[in-house]
């Protein structure tokens, strides 16, 4: 490639301050290190963690940075040391990592890796190095991806090589979102077969986990949201019961208790809110019940009264729905002998310069997952 070993200028979307829009500008993408790879982005899903950052965590060491984790390319070129990827291969960047050397990687219960971006500095959410500068300045690489750039620059082991036909614009999703609900519910909420479960937060991630409900065989899927215009993108992907917390004057845990005799087998958060969290805890059936947390925050504490676990609940978590990077080529191949949907989650196509806008499609609460394309192949 005419490009490998220099630096690329390119269009990417630069937050530079909390709460502002992005400006699309020139940056520049240094080549990739040792063990690291340049990617070409083809395109990108908006994923609600942006927005976290840019509107809820906004922590001021955060910034400047080039949002996006989420996307899907081609490697551009392969710094030393890199045999596994080539240029040309399809590739999906990653905010985890698998060095499959680590305690973490070694041990069968995780998927964390103690070389990924989060072992550094979480409260940033970035890697403290990175190839961008924009204007003299460094850039922070966003949950170690930026995928809001034609180009970016990831460590092998955060990257994961899919097949080579999959297409880019809908496979993105797997990076994120989709990968995310999807697991949470198969590999961390384990459902089982004829279960009753409640998914809080129907975006991308809370369908996504409907989805993985419907694929572990639960019986009955009770979709919750406060936006009643989700509820028939949860029918399609498998919810059979609909509540809206604004229609109820008691807790929403107690009208679920009511509606399945004392509460569901599972329950997920895909909202990101804690007082949410409890009330997914309080809809769990005592004795059994499990509730996963998946929406992402880190600004407050949660409670809960001790007695609910007590009583034999469980709380967890999910951290990209317990996938490690080998389980993504995977989630690529399913989709692609349509085991797994993904079309159906897109509800929005746009170019890049028009982030702004997909990002206010997510505020309003108008779309599920906006497809950004970036670059062409
Ligand atoms: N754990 C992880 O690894 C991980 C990965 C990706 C995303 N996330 C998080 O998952 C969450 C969902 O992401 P998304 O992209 O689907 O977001 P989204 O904004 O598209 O969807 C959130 C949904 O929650 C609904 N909601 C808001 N308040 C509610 C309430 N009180 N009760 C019920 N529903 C409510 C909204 O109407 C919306 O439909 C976010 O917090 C995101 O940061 C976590
Ligand atoms: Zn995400
Ligand atoms: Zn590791």
């Amino acid at each position: 490639m005419a490009t490998a070993g220099k630096v690329i200028k390119c269009k990417a979307a630069v937050a530079w301050e909390p709460n502002k829009p992005l400006i699309m500008e020139e940056i520049e993408v240094a080549p990739p290190e040792a063990h690291e790879i340049r990617i070409k982005i083809i395109a990108t899903g908006v994923c609600h963690t942006d927005l976290y950052h840019l509107f809820e965590g906004k922590h001021k060491d955060g910034f400047p940075a080039v949002l996006g984790h989420e996307g899907a390319g081609i490697v551009e070129s392969v710094g030393p040391g890199v045999t596994r990827f080539k240029p040309g291969d399809k590739v999906i960047p990653l905010f985890i990592s698998q060095c499959r050397e680590c305690r973490f990687c070694k041990h069968p219960q995780t998927n964390l890796c103690e070389k990924s971006w989060s072992s550094e500095r979480y409260d940033i959410m970035s890697t403290t190095t990175s190839r961008f500068t924009c204007r003299g300045q460094k850039i922070l690489q966003f949950m170690g991806t930026s995928t809001f750039s034609e180009y970016t620059v990831l460590n092998e082991i955060s990257v994961a090589k899919i097949h080579d036909s999959a297409p880019l614009d809908k496979v993105c999703l797997l990076g994120c979102g989709i990968a995310t609900g999807y697991g949470a519910a198969v590999n961390t909420a384990k459902v089982q077969p004829g279960s009753t479960c409640a998914v809080f937060g129907l975006g991308a991630v809370g369908l996504a986990a409907v989805m993985g409900c419907k694929a572990a065989g639960a019986s009955r899927i009770i979709a919750v949201d406060v936006n009643k215009d989700k509820f028939p993108k949860a029918k399609v992907f498998g919810a059979t019961d609909f509540v809206n917390p604004k229609d109820h004057d008691k807790p929403i845990s107690q009208v679920l208790a009511e509606m399945t005799n004392g509460g569901v087998d599972f329950s997920l958060e895909c909202v990101g809110n804690t007082s949410v969290m409890r009330s997914a805890l309080e809809s769990c059936v005592k004795g059994w019940g499990v509730s996963v947390l998946v929406g992402w925050t880190d600004m407050d504490d949660f409670s809960a009264r001790p007695i609910q676990l007590i009583a034999g609940r469980t709380w967890k978590g999910s951290f990209f729905g317990g996938f490690n990077k080998d389980g993504v080529p995977k989630l690529v191949d399913d989709y692609m002998a349509k085991k797994l949907k993904l079309d159906e989650f897109i509800t929005h196509n746009m170019m890049l310069n028009q982030v702004n806008d997909a990002i206010d499609l997510m505020k309003t609460g108008k779309c599920i997952r906006s497809v950004l394309h970036v670059s062409k192949v």
